[in-house]
């Protein structure tokens, strides 16, 4: 059974045309004229419990508004969507008890209150045990290294500290299901990494289903098997981030030193992309010839002392995909 079900889930803004000035004023209060913009068009998708799922796309595809529906901070405009078996934004109340959310653009804790009582607002907000309320701030305050600023104002806390006590706040109810709506945004390299972990130790240790969108193509390679590519609010691909390289991936490229300087050491079903003295990198596609051929006949023909094959980057593949739009 999936925890989550998306059905052709759509959701429309009218964007109102705005003329300026004062006569562009006196307009505005009279026509209507708007556009629709499909922030998400028709998507359908299913998530199964434990999952750790990554949703990916370009600005303005589409994620953040996915995300606020499937919170039910949005009313969709038309499809079906069912979390936990419930319909996010019918059945708040009960709803919210299951689900924990992190918009790294905004905090979602009291701005003017310090870390520890807008915990402890929450734990009366949520109606958490006594005992689930100690054991989990026990653990993550372990766990995220909250101690040292529990008792600063929200509003005072760094980027990497406020993420730190949101992942916190979204977690102390166990929800069954966490959405995080890029959580590294803004992050240097050491906290993204303390927070993947730590995203990854709540789906592994405690089972947590884990929607994760984010413009850091790093977390979801070191985090998520499956990923879902959204763009224009038309989802284009779900699947696994292996098979995606491999639909989707540029050229591989093999780096050789030869023992010699060869004029031109020309091989078939691969194009030289780079020379440099004894030193020349070829470009070759997985469907023309494995690496392993390839090297066959280069060291039938010449005297090789060194090589390297090197994969497409993952950002690369993306990159491709949203520019060159190949999933259409
Ligand atoms: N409240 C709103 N009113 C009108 N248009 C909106 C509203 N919210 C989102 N949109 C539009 O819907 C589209 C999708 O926006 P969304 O925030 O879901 O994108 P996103 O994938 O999260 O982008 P980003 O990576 O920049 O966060 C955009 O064109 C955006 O301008
Ligand atoms: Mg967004």
């Amino acid at each position: 059974m999936a925890i989550i079900s998306v059905q052709n889930l759509s959701k429309h803004f009218k964007v109102f045309k705005h003329h300026r000035g004062t006569l562009g004023a006196v307009r505005n209060l009279f026509s209507r004229q708007h556009t629709i913009v499909r922030a998400v068009d028709e998507i359908s998708f299913n998530i199964q419990a434990g999952e750790l799922v990554g949703y990916i796309g370009p600005n303005g595809a589409g994620k953040s508004t996915t995300i606020k529906m499937l919170t039910g901070l949005l009313v969709p405009t038309s499809g079906e969507l069912l979390v936990n078996n419930l319909v996010p934004w019918k059945e708040r109340q009960k709803y919210v008890s299951r689900v924990g959310a992190v918009f790294g653009q905004r905090t979602t804790l009291w701005w003017d209150l310090p870390v520890i009582e807008s915990l402890s607002l929450l734990q009366y907000i949520y109606k958490i045990p006594a005992d689930r309320f100690t054991a989990n701030l026990k653990e993550f305050r372990d766990t995220l290294e909250l101690d040292p600023f529990l008792d600063t104002p929200v509003r005072a806390l760094s980027l990497g500290q406020r993420m730190r006590a949101d992942l916190c706040a979204a977690l102390l109810h166990d929800p069954d299901l966490l959405f995080l709506d890029e959580p590294t945004i803004g992050l240097d390299v050491v906290a993204k990494e303390r927070i993947r972990q730590f995203i990854q130790k709540i789906n592994r240790q405690r089972g947590t289903t884990v929607i994760l969108t984010t413009h850091d193509l790093s977390d979801v390679e070191k985090l998520c098997q499956r990923v879902l590519i959204i763009d224009h609010g038309k989802l284009l691909f779900d699947g696994a981030l292996n098979s995606l390289k491999e639909r989707f991936s540029s050229k591989r490229e093999l780096l050789v030193e030869f023992a010699e300087v060869y004029d031109e050491p020309i091989i078939d079903s691969a194009e030289i992309s780079h020379v440099d003295g004894s030193r020349v990198s070829y470009l070759f596609s997985r469907d023309d010839i494995s690496a392993s051929e390839l090297i066959g006949q280069l060291s039938a023909k010449y005297r090789i002392r060194d090589l390297e094959v090197r994969e497409p980057e993952i950002e690369e593949t993306i990159r491709r995909i949203y520019e060159e739009r190949l999933l259409e």
